[in-house]
């Protein structure tokens, strides 16, 4: 039901200067493993084959890794080293790669619209990369989207003093770990958040969010918030919270990258 998934990432992950001048956040190594790699990983597992990027400026490094290298390959193919090359190159057989440029950052919610064309009429995930997700979360949405076929943002709760690095959501629990979106509001003042469950990079949207995105205003920072147009959504129709299980690492910053680090060093290396 879900074939496509987006990846916005035109960010100049300036939290990661100065190696993000020239190398694209989503390209950080989680040991030996670029970011974008585990987010292809979830979405294959969730049967999610047609994957698009929104880019930009500086992020050729994204199509390089997701196509052959033959030479690479022609080197280490009679050594131990080629099953290192296994699992991404049975990505890049099984999943049709698409790009487009977002010219100028204009926040999420532009990025998103930004890779309409590479979506069209379809429902789709969203997927940031550099929250890196353990526990298959992109499987557990799609299944929830086959229950009730609405847009469906991935939530935790986090540290009362970090809401404002999110978006928040208030809503009413209809069954466990499921909640019907009533607010959500961009990254809030922390004595105004409506509660501490936090959205994070995995989404289903409905592809009329794409209208609402062309009409929607610049909201927190004079961004094109995906915040504003969920919440138009949730006030049209229905939006769905849920509290995923399994865990989120924030790669975006460095604490979390670190974090990331350690967690797969001694689940694949050790
Ligand atoms: P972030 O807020 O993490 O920004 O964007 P960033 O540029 O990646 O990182 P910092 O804060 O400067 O270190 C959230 C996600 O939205 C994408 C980013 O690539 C990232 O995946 N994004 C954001 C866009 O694609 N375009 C935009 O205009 C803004």
């Amino acid at each position: 039901m879900i074939k496509k998934a987006l990846f916005p990432a035109a960010g100049y992950g300036t939290r990661f200067l100065p190696a993000t001048k020239s190398v694209p956040k989503e390209m950080l190594p989680i040991v030996n493993k670029p970011l974008i790699h585990y987010g292809i990983k979830e979405c294959v597992n969730a049967g999610i084959f047609g994957i698009g990027f929104v880019t930009g400026r500086a992020k050729r490094a994204i199509e390089d890794y997701l196509d052959y290298s033959p030479e690479v390959e022609e080197k280490v193919k009679d050594s131990s080293k080629a099953k290192l090359l296994e699992e991404v190159n049975k990505m890049i057989k099984k999943c049709t790669f698409t790009y487009v440029r977002q010219k100028e950052m204009l926040g999420l919610g532009h990025a998103v619209l930004t890779g309409e064309p590479l979506i069209g009429n379809n429902p789709f995930a969203v997927v940031l990369a550099d929250d890196l997700c353990v526990g298959e979360i992109l499987t557990q949405m799609v299944k929830l989207y086959e229950k009730y076929k609405c847009t469906i943002v991935a939530v935790e709760e986090v540290d009362k003093n970090e809401v404002n690095k999110y978006g928040i959501i208030e809503g009413k629990e209809i069954e466990e770990g499921v909640m019907m979106v009533k607010n959500m509001v961009e990254k809030p003042d922390i004595d105004k958040a409506p509660s501490n469950l936090a959205a994070i990079g995995r989404y289903i949207l409905t592809p009329d969010i794409f209208n609402i995105l062309k009409n929607i205003k610049p909201g927190k920072g004079g961004e094109i918030q995906l915040t504003d147009a969920i919440l138009t959504q949730a006030k049209r129709g229905m939006v769905l919270a849920y509290k995923f299980k399994g865990k989120r690492f924030d790669c975006g910053s460095v604490s979390g990258f670190v974090e990331a680090t350690n967690y797969f060093y001694e689940k694949e290396f050790k």
